[in-house]
């Protein structure tokens, strides 16, 4: 093979891959407590076409944190992949990095948004956004450790408490060499209340070259195709639209190219929460797959009637027997209510 042709080659698998997690794909947001590995899969079997870990302490890889190998672990079926770090130091973040590229992600993103006491009050997450001069530190030197090897996106919001910054800081991203943005355009004092305000999505798409994936506030395939048209963006993410609901990444498919999806049963979704529960016990074993599933059953019972009872009978026991029992029963109700 020629030098010329070598450079052709190399150049075509990095577009190709590019092309395969930002040009019109549905993303699932991480979210810390709810998308691991078992959920990611669920919800890759629903039609996410790209998923993410929930975030990882820069701090906690380079202290060598167990925990920080349950969260980036993944299956070679969750592909394509995003680690996504956390930390307030370039210098810590890029070799926190260092340690998640042994785990051969399909590519690196890093939190600037989150807007939780515990992290801002480190000076991580959604802090950064109040220190333009940081995050041009913090890209530019994980974009030197990345070395080409695959994507770093970076996570934002629209700015700490007013979004005034916010193409100035999307800017400096662009420029340092980040390969794409996922804007949450709420800023971090909103925290989750009010409406995110996608007509900054369709700003930043305007004034960037790369890749903007759009993510807040859907709920239903409705907002997903409006979400496109409104922002122009290149890829969406949804996250607590998904939680509970996985079949919204399916209906969102069928939605944009056919302008028509199907409902779920009640039936299906009381399926789903026992294949949930039996894919997390191989994973975890019984009893803390148990208590991770309590928080995931108001979400798949939304709506239906004796939801509540059947969660608080859920919360109240350790017994999967038990438990399987309500949920059977519950589904019996369900068809003879
Ligand atoms: C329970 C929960 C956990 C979250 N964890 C993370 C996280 O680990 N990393 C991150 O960047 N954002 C996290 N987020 C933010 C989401 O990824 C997403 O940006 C936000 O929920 C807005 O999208 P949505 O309206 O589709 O939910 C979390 C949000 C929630 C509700």
């Amino acid at each position: 093979m020629t030098l010329f042709n070598g450079v052709i080659q190399c150049f075509s698998v990095c577009y190709l891959k590019m092309n395969s997690i930002f040009s019109n794909k549905t993303w699932l947001a991480p979210l810390a407590g709810y998308t691991d590995t078992v959920y990611r899969k669920i919800c890759k079997s629903m039609g996410a076409d790209v998923v993410m870990s929930e975030m990882i302490s820069a701090d906690a890889l380079i202290y060598k944190n167990p925990k920080t190998k349950i969260l980036a672990e993944f299956d070679e079926e969750e592909r394509p992949i995003g680690l996504q770090i956390f930390g307030n130091d370039a210098h810590k973040i890029s070799e926190g990095i260092k340690i998640l590229k042994e785990y051969q992600p399909d590519f690196i993103d890093i939190n600037m948004g989150c807007p939780i006491k515990k992290i801002v009050k480190n000076g991580s997450g959604g802090a950064l956004l109040k220190n333009p001069e940081k995050i041009k530190e913090i890209v530019s030197s994980a974009v030197k450790v990345i070395d080409n090897e695959f994507p770093l996106t970076i996570k934002i919001r629209s700015g700490w408490n007013s979004d005034e910054s916010l193409l100035e800081i999307v800017k400096i991203i662009e420029s340092e060499g980040a390969s794409g943005i996922c804007l949450h355009p709420r800023t971090k004092t909103q925290m989750f209340s009010g409406k995110s305000n996608w007509d900054l999505i369709r700003k930043v798409k305007e004034k960037t070259r790369i890749p903007i994936i759009g993510n807040g506030d859907i709920k239903t395939p409705e907002d997903a195709k409006k979400m496109v048209v409104q922002t122009g963006c290149d890829s969406i993410m949804i996250g607590r639209g998904v939680i509970g609901n996985p079949w919204l990444f399916r209906q969102i498919k069928n939605y944009l190219q056919n302008k028509t999806y199907n409902s779920i049963l009640p039936s299906k979704k009381i399926e789903m929460i026992f294949l949930h529960f039996e894919k997390l016990k191989k994973k975890i074993g019984s009893k803390i797959a148990l208590k991770s599933m309590r928080k995931f059953i108001p979400y798949y019972t939304k709506g239906m009637k004796n939801a509540s009872k059947l969660r608080q009978k859920c919360n109240q026991t350790s017994d999967e027997m038990r438990f399987i029992q309500y949920l059977l029963d519950f589904k019996v109700g369900l068809k003879n209510g």
